[in-house]
């Protein structure tokens, strides 16, 4: 005999879950994509207010039904979860609807333009027990899932400092700085792999297109222990780069997100230092080793994304970029968004 959860859970497990996607810019058709290759998923509808933009998803996807209204897939009971692919500043109010209409709801990066929104939804997801999920795609990186097992596994013993680049010349966006555009990622990076909370943070930034959206800044996350991140987001660099290092006092990795397979290396590089009393001075022993490439899995990041999301719906799991990790995340660029205007002032987290 079941008990009734177990039951209700199997009954879950069989259904398919109908989705719709809305927003079908740039990065939606990934979406569309990879939700379709998912098992126990179909996808109902995709919404977009452009109607050229939904020609190209009846072109390439026949049996998915299109519209220009938000309310046909709000309102229609066959359509059990909704995946939100919309600018940021459209994320509240869409989730939201969604989450009063009994859908279980995922957004994409970052969730919401602010804590209160973030802690909003949240509480809504509570109240009509539906999956409220962030889109952070880089937990599902085969990169990320090592980095993470190595730590885990005291590979680079203890992990002292994080420190991310990510620039380019970028899309100037016109509602969000490009902290908000750029760093979600490795913020989410960053949670992902350190479990300690920060305690504060200060950044500092530049618009050089005078609406006071900056276009360079620079964002430091300070710890109660000693361990520190640092993140350096540019939309004006003449060249890309995706460099993240993650230093031990073991070892340290770096991980090049442009390089195509070997994007992970770890250095067994170090130092120990000890204290000169005499001439009252620190001597510094380096330590320079072998370079080890890791294999990392290469299968596509979203289509973990997306199965995950449906296996939260379907199995109840919790999805490794859950609400807490996105809300942690708007936590951080809501602090840093003060910091700035503050001209770099410290925010206490
Ligand atoms: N996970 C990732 O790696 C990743 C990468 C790129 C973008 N994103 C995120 O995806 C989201 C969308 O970004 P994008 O670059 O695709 O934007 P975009 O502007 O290219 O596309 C958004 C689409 O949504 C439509 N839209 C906007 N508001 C709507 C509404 N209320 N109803 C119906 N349609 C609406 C627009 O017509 C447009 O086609 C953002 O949150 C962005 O940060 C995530």
């Amino acid at each position: 005999m079941y008990c009734l959860e177990t039951y209700v859970s199997l009954i879950y497990t069989k259904r398919m879950v109908n989705i719709a996607i809305i927003g079908f810019g740039y990065w939606g058709p990934n979406l569309v994509r990879n939700f379709s290759a998912v098992k126990n998923c179909t996808i109902h509808t995709v919404v977009d207010f452009r109607e050229e933009r939904l020609r190209i998803v009846r072109q390439n996807y026949p049996n998915i039904s299109t519209s220009t209204q938000i309310d046909d897939v709000m309102s229609n009971s066959a359509i059990d979860a909704i995946v939100i692919a919309t600018p940021v500043f459209t994320h509240f109010e869409l989730a939201q609807k969604a989450l009063i209409n009994g859908k279980h709801v995922l957004l994409e990066k970052p969730m919401t333009s602010s804590v209160a929104e973030a802690e909003a939804l949240i509480e809504l997801a509570s109240k009509h027990q539906k999956v409220l999920m962030v889109d952070h795609t880089f937990l599902y990186t085969g990169a990320v899932q090592k980095m993470k097992q190595m730590i885990e596994l005291g590979v680079i013993g203890n992990v002292q400092y994080f420190d991310s680049t990510r620039i380019n010349l970028g899309l100037f966006q016109p509602d969000v700085n490009v902290l908000w555009d750029l760093a979600p990622h490795d913020i989410s990076i960053l949670n992902y792999l350190k479990k300690e909370k920060p305690f504060s943070i200060q950044a500092t930034g530049i618009s050089h297109t005078k609406n006071n959206i900056e276009n360079i800044a620079y964002l430091t996350v300070n710890y109660t222990s000693d361990f520190i991140a640092h993140f350096n987001c540019s939309w004006s660099s003449p060249v890309k780069i995706r460099m993240l290092l993650v230093g031990g006092d073991e070892k340290m990795i770096v991980f090049n997100d442009l390089e195509p397979t070997e994007k992970i290396k770890v250095y067994d590089t170090g130092y120990s230092h000890k204290t000169d009393e005499e001439k009252n001075k620190i001597l510094v022993d380096y330590r320079v080793g072998d370079i080890y490439i890791p294999k990392v899995e290469s299968k596509e990041a979203l289509a973990g994304m997306a199965n995950d999301f449906i296996s939260a719906i379907t199995q109840q799991t919790t999805p490794v970029s859950n609400f807490e990790s996105g809300l942690e995340v708007i936590r951080i660029l809501e602090a840093s968004q003060q910091s700035i205007k503050a001209n770099g002032k410290e925010i206490k987290l």
